[in-house]
Protein backbone atom coordinates (compact mmCIF):
# COMPACT_ATOMS: atom_id res chain seq x y z
CA UNK A 1 0.00 0.00 0.00
CA UNK A 2 1.58 3.12 -0.98
CA UNK A 3 1.11 6.22 1.41
CA UNK A 4 2.27 9.31 1.05
CA UNK A 5 3.02 12.54 3.37
CA UNK A 6 1.70 16.13 2.76
CA UNK A 7 1.23 19.42 4.94
CA UNK A 8 -2.28 21.03 5.58
CA UNK A 9 -3.58 23.51 2.83
CA UNK A 10 -2.35 26.56 4.74
CA UNK A 11 0.74 25.41 5.31
CA UNK A 12 3.93 24.94 2.53
CA UNK A 13 6.81 24.47 5.33
CA UNK A 14 8.02 21.45 6.66
CA UNK A 15 8.30 21.63 10.77
CA UNK A 16 11.19 20.39 12.49
CA UNK A 17 9.09 17.59 13.79
CA UNK A 18 7.78 16.80 10.47
CA UNK A 19 11.31 15.85 8.38
CA UNK A 20 12.39 13.78 11.43
CA UNK A 21 9.02 12.04 10.72
CA UNK A 22 9.52 11.79 7.50
CA UNK A 23 13.21 10.77 7.52
CA UNK A 24 12.69 7.92 10.52
CA UNK A 25 9.49 6.51 8.43
CA UNK A 26 10.85 6.86 4.65
CA UNK A 27 6.65 8.05 3.67
CA UNK A 28 7.39 10.41 0.68
CA UNK A 29 6.60 13.67 1.17
CA UNK A 30 4.48 15.35 -1.35
CA UNK A 31 4.50 19.43 -1.10
CA UNK A 32 0.42 20.36 -0.89
CA UNK A 33 0.39 23.51 -2.98
CA UNK A 34 -3.29 24.10 -1.66
CA UNK A 35 -4.46 20.97 -3.71
CA UNK A 36 -7.12 18.57 -2.11
CA UNK A 37 -5.87 15.53 -0.53
CA UNK A 38 -8.17 13.43 -3.30
CA UNK A 39 -6.17 15.12 -5.83
CA UNK A 40 -2.64 14.38 -4.31
CA UNK A 41 -3.47 11.06 -3.40
CA UNK A 42 -4.75 10.36 -7.42
CA UNK A 43 -1.76 12.52 -8.88
CA UNK A 44 0.78 10.20 -6.71
CA UNK A 45 -0.94 6.96 -7.13
CA UNK A 46 -1.72 6.26 -3.22
CA UNK A 47 -3.99 4.63 -1.50
CA UNK A 48 -3.90 7.00 1.49
CA UNK A 49 -2.58 10.49 2.46
CA UNK A 50 -0.73 11.69 5.79
CA UNK A 51 -1.27 15.42 6.48
CA UNK A 52 0.80 16.49 9.28
CA UNK A 53 -1.07 18.81 11.52
CA UNK A 54 -0.73 20.70 14.66
CA UNK A 55 -1.39 17.62 17.21
CA UNK A 56 0.06 15.00 15.13
CA UNK A 57 -0.26 13.39 11.92
CA UNK A 58 -3.36 11.84 10.80
CA UNK A 59 -3.89 9.29 8.17
CA UNK A 60 -6.49 9.89 5.70
CA UNK A 61 -7.67 6.32 4.32
CA UNK A 62 -10.98 5.07 2.52
CA UNK A 63 -12.73 8.14 3.62
CA UNK A 64 -11.89 7.28 7.23
CA UNK A 65 -9.24 9.17 9.00
CA UNK A 66 -7.31 7.45 12.00
CA UNK A 67 -4.93 9.60 14.72
CA UNK A 68 -3.93 9.14 17.79
CA UNK A 69 -5.87 9.47 20.65
CA UNK A 70 -5.99 7.83 24.20
CA UNK A 71 -9.34 7.98 25.03
CA UNK A 72 -10.15 4.38 25.66
CA UNK A 73 -6.64 4.27 27.80
CA UNK A 74 -7.60 7.23 29.69
CA UNK A 75 -11.35 5.82 30.34
CA UNK A 76 -9.93 2.26 31.70
CA UNK A 77 -7.66 4.26 33.73
CA UNK A 78 -9.83 6.67 35.45
CA UNK A 79 -11.89 3.39 36.53
CA UNK A 80 -8.92 1.97 38.25
CA UNK A 81 -8.14 5.88 39.26
CA UNK A 82 -12.25 6.14 41.09
CA UNK A 83 -13.59 3.11 41.51
CA UNK A 84 -10.15 1.09 42.10
CA UNK A 85 -11.53 -1.14 38.82
CA UNK A 86 -8.33 -3.44 38.24
CA UNK A 87 -8.52 -3.84 34.44
CA UNK A 88 -8.71 -7.25 33.07
CA UNK A 89 -5.32 -7.03 30.90
CA UNK A 90 -3.35 -5.93 34.05
CA UNK A 91 -5.19 -8.71 36.25
CA UNK A 92 -4.49 -11.66 33.20
CA UNK A 93 -0.88 -10.03 33.18
CA UNK A 94 -0.57 -10.15 37.13
CA UNK A 95 1.55 -6.88 36.46
CA UNK A 96 3.98 -6.20 39.39
CA UNK A 97 5.46 -2.34 39.36
CA UNK A 98 8.50 -2.98 38.41
CA UNK A 99 7.82 -5.00 35.56
CA UNK A 100 9.09 -5.01 31.74
CA UNK A 101 6.13 -5.53 29.35
CA UNK A 102 6.82 -5.86 25.46
CA UNK A 103 3.30 -5.41 23.67
CA UNK A 104 4.11 -7.11 20.06
CA UNK A 105 0.88 -5.46 18.51
CA UNK A 106 0.61 -1.41 19.84
CA UNK A 107 -1.95 -0.21 17.34
CA UNK A 108 -3.65 2.61 18.86
CA UNK A 109 -1.31 1.93 21.84
CA UNK A 110 -4.60 1.96 24.85
CA UNK A 111 -3.46 -1.71 26.09
CA UNK A 112 0.56 -0.45 26.16
CA UNK A 113 -0.70 3.44 28.02
CA UNK A 114 -2.46 1.20 30.38
CA UNK A 115 0.02 -1.65 31.34
CA UNK A 116 2.45 1.86 31.65
CA UNK A 117 0.18 3.45 34.09
CA UNK A 118 0.63 0.24 36.42
CA UNK A 119 4.34 0.00 36.30
CA UNK A 120 5.57 3.65 37.78
CA UNK A 121 9.23 1.66 37.85
CA UNK A 122 9.14 -0.62 34.97
CA UNK A 123 9.12 -0.62 31.40
CA UNK A 124 6.79 -0.62 27.96
CA UNK A 125 7.84 -1.10 24.92
CA UNK A 126 5.86 -1.07 21.84
CA UNK A 127 5.98 -3.05 18.35
CA UNK A 128 4.21 -2.09 15.51
CA UNK A 129 4.88 -3.62 12.12
CA UNK A 130 2.36 -1.51 9.98
CA UNK A 131 4.67 1.68 8.93
CA UNK A 132 2.09 4.19 8.99
CA UNK A 133 -0.18 2.68 11.89
CA UNK A 134 3.33 3.11 14.00
CA UNK A 135 4.66 6.79 13.13
CA UNK A 136 1.01 8.37 13.37
CA UNK A 137 0.76 6.38 17.23
CA UNK A 138 4.73 7.51 18.11
CA UNK A 139 3.96 10.33 16.71
CA UNK A 140 0.90 11.16 18.14
CA UNK A 141 1.94 10.11 21.34
CA UNK A 142 5.07 12.45 21.52
CA UNK A 143 2.66 15.62 20.33
CA UNK A 144 0.16 14.77 23.15
CA UNK A 145 -0.42 17.25 25.78
CA UNK A 146 -2.35 15.91 28.53
CA UNK A 147 -3.40 18.03 31.92
CA UNK A 148 -3.43 15.26 33.99
CA UNK A 149 0.21 14.30 34.31
CA UNK A 150 -0.31 10.87 35.39
CA UNK A 151 -1.83 10.19 31.35
CA UNK A 152 1.13 12.46 29.90
CA UNK A 153 3.70 10.28 32.17
CA UNK A 154 2.17 6.83 30.87
CA UNK A 155 2.76 7.95 27.33
CA UNK A 156 5.48 9.55 27.37
CA UNK A 157 7.44 6.41 28.99
CA UNK A 158 6.47 4.02 26.07
CA UNK A 159 9.06 3.14 23.80
CA UNK A 160 8.11 2.65 20.02
CA UNK A 161 9.35 0.52 17.16
CA UNK A 162 8.42 -0.14 13.99
CA UNK A 163 9.33 -3.84 13.06
CA UNK A 164 7.43 -7.37 12.64
CA UNK A 165 7.31 -9.05 16.26
CA UNK A 166 8.71 -12.04 15.27
CA UNK A 167 12.36 -9.98 13.87
CA UNK A 168 12.20 -7.88 16.74
CA UNK A 169 11.76 -11.06 19.21
CA UNK A 170 14.20 -13.21 17.56
CA UNK A 171 16.83 -10.34 17.96
CA UNK A 172 16.46 -10.51 22.13
CA UNK A 173 18.18 -12.25 24.39
CA UNK A 174 15.84 -15.00 26.51
CA UNK A 175 14.41 -13.77 29.65
CA UNK A 176 14.62 -9.83 28.36
CA UNK A 177 10.70 -8.78 29.39
CA UNK A 178 9.00 -10.18 32.02
CA UNK A 179 5.78 -10.16 30.12
CA UNK A 180 5.28 -10.33 26.41
CA UNK A 181 1.58 -9.49 25.13
CA UNK A 182 -0.07 -10.11 21.66
CA UNK A 183 -3.54 -8.50 20.96
CA UNK A 184 -3.79 -9.49 16.70
CA UNK A 185 -6.30 -8.14 15.21
CA UNK A 186 -8.88 -10.43 15.71
CA UNK A 187 -9.73 -13.72 13.01
CA UNK A 188 -13.02 -12.60 13.75
CA UNK A 189 -13.50 -9.28 14.15
CA UNK A 190 -15.92 -7.61 17.12
CA UNK A 191 -18.26 -5.43 14.82
CA UNK A 192 -18.72 -3.00 17.85
CA UNK A 193 -15.09 -2.41 18.47
CA UNK A 194 -15.33 1.76 17.09
CA UNK A 195 -11.93 2.51 18.51
CA UNK A 196 -9.96 0.06 16.58
CA UNK A 197 -12.46 0.41 12.96
CA UNK A 198 -10.12 3.34 11.55
CA UNK A 199 -6.96 1.19 12.66
CA UNK A 200 -8.21 -1.82 11.03
CA UNK A 201 -7.49 -0.28 7.32
CA UNK A 202 -3.81 0.24 7.91
CA UNK A 203 -2.86 -2.72 9.95
CA UNK A 204 -1.43 -5.92 9.59
CA UNK A 205 -4.06 -8.23 9.45
CA UNK A 206 -2.11 -11.85 9.63
CA UNK A 207 -2.64 -13.74 12.11
CA UNK A 208 -0.28 -15.05 15.36
CA UNK A 209 2.28 -17.18 13.96
CA UNK A 210 3.23 -20.38 16.10
CA UNK A 211 6.94 -19.23 15.92
CA UNK A 212 6.01 -15.77 17.31
CA UNK A 213 4.74 -17.12 20.75
CA UNK A 214 7.89 -20.15 20.61
CA UNK A 215 9.98 -16.29 20.37
CA UNK A 216 7.69 -14.85 23.14
CA UNK A 217 7.96 -17.31 25.23
CA UNK A 218 11.93 -17.37 24.78
CA UNK A 219 12.35 -13.61 26.33
CA UNK A 220 9.47 -13.84 28.70
CA UNK A 221 10.03 -14.43 32.57
CA UNK A 222 6.91 -14.82 33.88
CA UNK A 223 4.13 -14.84 31.17
CA UNK A 224 2.74 -14.75 27.25
CA UNK A 225 -0.83 -12.94 27.05
CA UNK A 226 -2.44 -13.17 24.40
CA UNK A 227 -6.05 -11.31 23.61
CA UNK A 228 -8.79 -12.94 21.38
CA UNK A 229 -12.38 -13.28 21.03
CA UNK A 230 -13.82 -15.87 23.85
CA UNK A 231 -14.04 -19.18 22.79
CA UNK A 232 -11.80 -18.61 19.82
CA UNK A 233 -9.84 -21.61 18.10
CA UNK A 234 -6.64 -19.44 18.36
CA UNK A 235 -5.80 -20.33 22.10
CA UNK A 236 -5.99 -23.79 21.42
CA UNK A 237 -3.58 -23.68 18.47
CA UNK A 238 -1.08 -20.99 20.78
CA UNK A 239 -0.64 -23.25 23.34
CA UNK A 240 -2.21 -20.82 26.24
CA UNK A 241 -2.95 -22.92 29.02
CA UNK A 242 -4.70 -20.43 31.43
CA UNK A 243 -7.82 -18.40 30.82
CA UNK A 244 -8.44 -14.89 32.39
CA UNK A 245 -11.70 -12.33 31.52
CA UNK A 246 -14.85 -12.00 33.09
CA UNK A 247 -17.68 -13.82 31.90
CA UNK A 248 -19.89 -10.48 30.57
CA UNK A 249 -16.77 -9.62 27.99
CA UNK A 250 -16.31 -11.04 24.65
CA UNK A 251 -12.75 -10.80 25.17
CA UNK A 252 -10.47 -13.58 26.54
CA UNK A 253 -6.50 -13.23 27.65
CA UNK A 254 -5.21 -16.44 26.75
CA UNK A 255 -1.90 -17.07 29.25
CA UNK A 256 0.92 -19.09 28.54
CA UNK A 257 2.60 -19.29 32.01
CA UNK A 258 6.35 -19.65 31.75
CA UNK A 259 7.35 -21.21 35.47
C1 LIG B 1 -5.87 -5.10 17.47
S1 LIG B 1 -4.54 -4.05 17.11
C2 LIG B 1 -3.82 -3.78 18.69
C3 LIG B 1 -4.58 -2.80 19.50
C4 LIG B 1 -3.81 -2.40 20.73
N1 LIG B 1 -3.67 -3.49 21.67
C5 LIG B 1 -4.44 -1.20 21.41
O1 LIG B 1 -4.71 -1.27 22.60
O2 LIG B 1 -4.64 -0.18 20.73
C6 LIG B 1 -3.31 -5.09 16.39
C7 LIG B 1 -2.10 -4.34 15.89
O3 LIG B 1 -1.03 -5.27 15.76
C8 LIG B 1 -0.32 -4.98 14.57
N2 LIG B 1 0.37 -6.21 14.14
C9 LIG B 1 -0.19 -7.31 13.56
N3 LIG B 1 0.76 -8.23 13.28
C10 LIG B 1 1.94 -7.71 13.69
C11 LIG B 1 3.30 -8.18 13.67
N4 LIG B 1 3.61 -9.36 13.12
N5 LIG B 1 4.26 -7.41 14.21
C12 LIG B 1 3.95 -6.21 14.77
N6 LIG B 1 2.70 -5.69 14.78
C13 LIG B 1 1.70 -6.43 14.27
C14 LIG B 1 -1.40 -4.51 13.61
O4 LIG B 1 -0.86 -3.75 12.54
C15 LIG B 1 -2.31 -3.69 14.53
O5 LIG B 1 -1.94 -2.35 14.56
Amino acid sequence: MKIIATTTQSIDDIAVDFSVFLEESQITYVPRQKKSLDRIRVENQASAVIVWETTGPVLYINERKFFFHPSMAKVRISAFRKNNTLDPLIQACDLKEDDYFLDCTLGLGADAIVASYFLPRGKVVGVESSTAVCYIVKWGMQLYKSNMPWLQEAIQKIQVINQDHTQYLKSLEDNTFDIVYFDPMFRIPLMKSQAISPLREAANPNPLSEEAIAQACRVARRKVVVKERKGSSEFKRLNCTHMSGSSNNNVTYGIINID
